[in-house]
């Protein structure tokens, strides 16, 4: 998938499990998935239990024969390691493999992603397994990538997680004084006099429930050990293929904002990034694209693979509502637009028994063709086939970025205070959705990426500022940079210690600021602000602050606190600090990010209605913009540039009207 000259077009295809099936009925899969322009798919994803019966019993021959059968059919395969889910007998035979649950229950055989991450047994097996497949299936030359376990993630707190743990806190801190102070456990009298005092922090311990600790300093840790502990786990089956295939990319399907893995901290171990996407009911089509951004921020803006998406219904929601005619295909350009260079669903075929059989798939119940969502798949198919391969490769030039942060956001969810209706993942969308609206693209970017690239840099919610990312954004701002940052940052370090001296603590100088008091206010209560001439909301949070040589340019219109203020601006060096001291609205935001962008020079890549998406994508072959209509009607735009849509085949002049149905896609290439 990274390999562009064994890709000429985008890849399509997906999940297709035929050792759930007898194997006569094989062939008519095939035909179908041809039928529908099927070009890739992705094996082996669950079979541990057919791979391996025991300790050394191995059988792939009924691998051996659905790998030759896709080969005479001209597919390329995403081989699978099978290990999300491990054999009933290995969990009989091999206990330790079981995951301990944060409430301290012992988990017995059963569901998937359920084996610790320590165990030996585990270790060794998911070793042993994805070497022998590589080992056997080397010489195909249809395999384009290696897919390892599946949607890893969950918590292990079982005794040797805790032991292991011990062992990566010693690592780490060196001394057990190291260890007091950096989770003050002067408080509450919890200091350690031994490593070997300190038990995995959970129900049993400092938990009253997943994200509420009495002890941050050990929950962080914990968050992280066990994130690198299943880190751990896929780099040793990263490296037994690896050093069989060295040639073959290798990936595992990530899940878009999934809190318990820092995901910044994988995606090094990654040769390209994949995810699975399925947003909930609710999703909003910004929050989606946020997704897309974080996912292809991971690996610096390389393009990613849509590794799984449903061809129409998920089976797991509260409601499974369908996707309507035309947005799978709708959805599966959002992911292009986005930097995806693959469209994959999960999946092929629908099983008969367990709990994803009413999941969408190619191949219905029905077993035939004559089906909306078939019909869609294969015309879909056949236009990928048609774009062939000029968006592969392609990158986002964005010169506003939105820094995205897993550490902060563990720091933040375990918080007592100061307030339960404050979410991370939920500010950040709330930034990001201005710049969406706009028509302004956005890298999301991690604390350790670059931001030179970058004229805006918008950190919601920077609660937590690691040792030397203040440096950081200090040299970014001084050097002609704009940053962004809002209520509730800079308050504490790496380890979830209070910075002394004031709030934002590091961040002070940047912003010329110093919040005295933080105010959190109930759902259904608000105060509000004036500015240019518009009132906008001030809820949940509002900061109490002072200027230290920053401008005010909105302050408090109610309340003993009237009169201070909530939108600063700091010259700082040759660039500017901005604070936004409470959350508002969508118009706010919309507002007054637009403004900061001109200020700063950044454009919209053009002037849209809304419901529509715009994003844009450079590369070799030429500059593409994306447009996205997702509302209900038709829109018409007038195109700022000459270009041709390369799916309707339409030329376009400046100035031209050009007119998307609801539901619709133009990918236009920008004339040179
Ligand atoms: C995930 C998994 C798949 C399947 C789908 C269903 O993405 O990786 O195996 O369970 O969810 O939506
Ligand atoms: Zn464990």
């Amino acid at each position: 998938m990274v390999e562009y000259e064994k890709i000429k077009k985008i890849p399509y295809g997906g999940d297709y499990n035929p050792e759930q099936w007898p194997e006569d009925t094989w062939e008519e899969d095939m035909r179908l998935l041809k039928l529908s322009h099927i070009d890739i798919v992705t094996l082996n994803v669950f079979s541990w239990a057919s791979l391996q019966s025991d300790d050394d019993v191995y059988h792939f021959e009924k691998l051996d024969k659905i790998m030759e059968l896709v080969k005479k059919h001209g597919m390329k395969v995403c081989l699978a390691t099978s290990t999300g889910a491990h054999p009933a007998w290995m969990a009989r035979k091999h206990p330790d493999i079981l995951r301990v649950e944060a409430t301290g229950m012992k988990r017995k055989f059963g569901s998937r992603h359920n084996s610790c991450p320590n165990s030996p047994t585990y270790q060794k097996y998911a070793m042993a397994l994805a070497s022998k497949l590589a080992d056997r299936y080397k010489n195909y030359d249809n395999i384009v990538a290696w897919h390892i376990s599946n949607e890893y993630g969950g918590e292990c707190y079982c005794e040797n997680c805790e032991k292991k743990f011990r062992e990566w806190l010693k690592e780490k801190y060196g001394t057990i004084e190291e260890v007091n102070r950096a989770w003050d456990t002067a408080f509450w009298g919890h200091t350690f006099y031994d490593f070997e005092d300190i038990v995995a922090p959970n129900h049993l311990s400092e938990h009253w429930s997943n994200d509420r600790s009495t002890f941050q300093g050990i929950s962080l840790d914990y968050r992280r050990f066990n994130s690198e502990s299943i880190l751990n786990a896929y780099r040793l089956e990263y490296d037994a293929v690896h050093t069989i295939t060295p040639d073959i990319p290798i990936t595992t399907n990530l899940m878009g904002t999934y809190q318990p893995l820092d995901y910044q901290m994988w995606a090094r171990y990654m040769d390209f990034v994949s995810w699975d996407n399925y947003p909930a009911n609710d999703t909003p089509v910004s929050g989606t694209a946020m997704r897309h951004d974080l996912m292809r921020g991971l690996k610096q803006g390389k393009p990613f693979a849509l590794m799984e998406q449903t061809p129409s219904v998920t089976n797991w929601l509260p409601y499974n509502m369908l996707k309507r005619p035309g947005v799978m295909r709708l959805w599966s350009y959002q992911a292009v637009a986005h930097g995806a260079d693959t469209v994959m669903f999960f999946q092929m075929k629908r099983s008969i028994g367990a709990c994803e059989k009413y999941h969408g798939a190619v191949i219905d119940h029905a077993g035939h063709e004559n089906t909306r969502v078939f019909r869609e798949v294969a015309a879909l198919g056949a236009e990928l086939e048609r774009l062939g391969s000029q968006t592969l490769g392609a990158r986002s030039d964005a010169r506003a970025a939105i820094v995205f942060d897993w550490d902060n956001w563990w720091g933040i969810s375990y918080s007592a205070g100061p307030s339960v209706f404050l979410d991370y993942c939920k500010e950040v969308e709330r930034y990001y959705k201005a710049l969406f609206d706009l028509h302004i693209p956005v890298d999301m970017i991690g604390v350790e990426d670059d931001l030179s690239a970058y004229d805006l840099v918008i950190a919601p919610v920077l609660y937590m500022v690691k040792t030397g990312y203040d440096e950081k954004l200090r040299a970014y701002v001084k050097n002609g940079g704009r940053f962004l940052t809002t209520f509730f940052s800079g308050y504490v370090d790496e380890h979830d210690l209070v910075t002394v001296g004031g709030y934002p603590g590091k961040l002070r100088d940047i912003l010329g600021i110093w919040v005295e008091e933080e105010d959190a206010l109930p759902a259904d209560m608000h105060n509000a602000f004036h500015y240019k001439g518009r009132t906008y909301p001030a809820s949940m949070l509002c900061d109490l602050l002072h200027t230290e040589g920053a401008e005010a340019l909105a302050f408090y219109e109610k309340d003993f606190y009237a009169g201070m203020p909530v939108l600063t601006k700091n010259a700082f060096g040759k660039g500017f600090g901005y604070y936004v001291a409470t959350q508002s609205d969508d118009a706010f935001y919309r507002e007054y990010l637009g403004e900061i962008c001109r200020e700063a020079g950044i454009e919209a890549i053009m002037d849209a209605p809304e419901g529509m998406e715009v994003t844009r994508r450079v590369n070799k072959n030429g500059t593409f913009i994306f447009l996205l209509n997702h509302g209900e009607e038709a829109q018409v735009m007038a195109m700022p540039f000459a270009g041709t849509d390369l799916l309707s085949g339409k030329a376009y002049k400046e100035g031209d009207a050009l007119t998307i149905a609801a539901k619709d896609v133009a990918i236009v290439r920008l004339s040179t």
